[in-house]
């Protein structure tokens, strides 16, 4: 007879057994090129730069890079608006610059996924330079062209994400172009094939080249309403949006970049679906066995959480009982489109949010500095770059994507020989590499020892999740394989908690936030503001 118990058993033995591709058990960590190590003297990080920190990225024990733009572009949006596919842009380096970091990064174990944008390009790009010419070029009908209202307004309601029409006029057309985003960046016409395979030859071409996967920018916009009927409300977010974007016909598209990724063998699709969804919509996109969609849908549900107990056992909690069986969860704190983790929760929380993030069930994804506590930068109006931030003040990005402190005291903390194109800051640079390295009190240092541990543990690396009840303001949960048990507990309340008081049992204390020596503080480490992870 099946107990309830002796099917949980056959239940964990198969996710243990089952073939794991190596983005489960990876730590990915995503550079934004431009702010890591500049090595020729222009102020602006490059290929070279990162190529010269892969010691330091291995010794943090990351192994899986994804790499934000670095295409050839007029960098109107820093590289997220392509004038060229295949290529690299000068001020970040040369081809053979990248297949150098990528040889590297492979003799280090270290996978490279790369970001692909392709619902828009440049309103430079070669493509969109013909096709604004006229009704009649090869390269008419590659992007989303339409007519004006018989007032000569806006074909419809639309609105792009810094607010405002998404359309802008062509007098040489006498019509308007779709920019979801910026009017720098004009939507592809995906209803054409010739463009899907123009951006699926740009795929292949990477592919070839060797990257393990492609991190698929704003995938939930390929396709558009038809008949670019307006949105019934016409306050739509993208949320909501019914015509503008997350159209059924886009998961087709999907399918076929997931196909073409894994012609290529164990090769990764990570698509950045828009971060206002629900989980419900998220886990959507991990599709079903026989037709898969992406192997990792972006989860942003735990990045709109505030660091509070309640609302991310909630969000935990749902997230899990929605995911279906055969996917694999994945989770972040922040990237280069939000305020970094250390300025939303404070630096002193910062381990806190970590040991919640690298302990999860779940592939993690950290950003670049975030390890060294890295904070947004605050800004005079002269040094903002983000265009962002001109059109809808408060949007700009340019406070979470500053340099990477290497060398307090250094020129520029030794990004740069010359001024940075955006200022390292006088908080960051005391965090700088060089003062946490070989520190064991440091975050850098608790990083690369929480990263070890979880690379270590296989149940905090492969194993079932279990939320356990915890009193109030506590989060704690249970990491299981192969009956080896891990117990996290983090404790974001301002009491202390006793080991007693748990409803559950905990034993030795294998890492703490509380010091580099867990044994020794079992109940500190339960202390307000601490938490750890326990064997049970
Ligand atoms: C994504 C990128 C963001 C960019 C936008 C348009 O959201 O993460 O940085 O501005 O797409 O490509
Ligand atoms: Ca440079």
């Amino acid at each position: 007879m099946a107990t309830a118990q002796s099917m949980m058993e056959v239940q964990k033995k198969t996710r243990a057994d089952k073939q794991r591709s190596w983005f489960e058990d990876a730590i990915f960590y995503q550079i934004y090129p431009r702010s890591f190590n500049d090595t020729n003297g222009d102020g602006v990080g490059d290929l070279g730069g990162i190529l010269e920190k892969v010691n330091y990225l291995k010794s943090l024990g990351i192994t899986a890079l994804w790499l934000s733009p670095f295409f050839p572009s007029p960098m109107e949006d820093f590289g997220y608006d392509v004038s060229g596919y295949c290529d690299v842009d000068p001020i970040f380096g040369t081809l053979e610059d990248f297949d150098r970091l990528i040889r590297t990064c492979h003799s280090s174990d270290i996978k490279m996924v790369i970001d692909f944008v392709p619902n828009h390009t440049s309103q430079h790009h070669p493509w969109f330079v013909e096709s604004r010419k006229n009704k009649t070029n090869p390269y008419a009908d590659w992007y989303i062209w339409a007519d004006p209202k018989p007032d000569g307004s806006v074909p419809n309601n639309w609105t792009c994400v810094t607010t405002g029409s998404a359309w802008t006029y062509v007098k040489a057309r006498h019509q308007y172009y779709l920019h979801s985003f910026l009017s720098a960046q004009p939507d592809l016409n995906w209803r054409n094939p010739e463009v899907r395979e123009a951006i699926f030859k740009a795929m292949r071409f990477w592919f070839e080249r060797g990257v393990d996967g492609l991190r698929v920018d704003m995938i939930d916009f390929l396709i558009k309403d038809e008949f670019l009927r307006d949105e019934p409300d016409p306050d739509y977010r993208f949320k909501t949006s019914v015509r503008h974007m997350n159209q059924p016909q886009m998961r087709d598209i999907v399918a076929d970049m997931h196909a073409l990724a894994r012609e290529y063998g164990d090769r990764v699709i990570i698509g950045e679906i828009n971060s206002e969804l629900s989980v419900a919509q998220t886990v959507s996109y991990y599709g079903k066995p026989g037709n898969r969609q992406m192997d990792v849908p972006f989860n942003f549900v735990l990045m709109r959480q505030p660091l509070e107990a309640a609302a991310i056992n909630a969000t935990l909690r749902e997230f899990e009982e929605l995911l279906p069986d055969h996917a694999w969860p994945n989770h972040t704190w922040g990237n280069h489109d939000v305020p970094r983790v250390a300025t939303r929760f404070g630096v002193e929380k910062a381990r806190l949010a970590a040991l919640i993030l690298l302990t999860l069930r779940g592939t993690p994804f950290l950003y670049y500095g975030d390890e060294l506590g890295m904070e947004d930068v605050k800004l005079t109006r002269d040094q903002i770059q983000d265009p962002w931030e001109f059109r809808q003040p408060g949007r700009g990005r340019d406070p979470n994507r500053t340099p990477l402190p290497w060398t307090a005291g250094a020129r520029n903390a030794g990004f740069s020989s010359v001024d940075p194109w955006l200022p390292v800051g006088a908080d960051n640079e005391a965090r700088a590499v060089d003062t946490q390295l070989g520190n064991s009190a440091s975050l850098h240092t608790f990083y690369r020892d929480l990263i070890a541990l979880r690379q270590a543990t296989p149940a905090l690396l492969k194993g079932d999740q279990k939320l356990l009840e915890a009193p109030k303001d506590v989060v704690a949960y249970e990491r299981n394989l192969e009956g080896e048990r891990c117990i996290v507990i983090v404790n974001l309340g301002t009491t202390p908690i006793s080991p007693g008081s748990l409803p559950f049992g905990i034993k030795g204390c294998m890492f703490s936030t509380a010091g580099p020596e867990p044994a020794k503080h079992v109940s500190r480490v339960l202390d307000a503001g601490h938490g750890g992870i326990f064997s049970a």
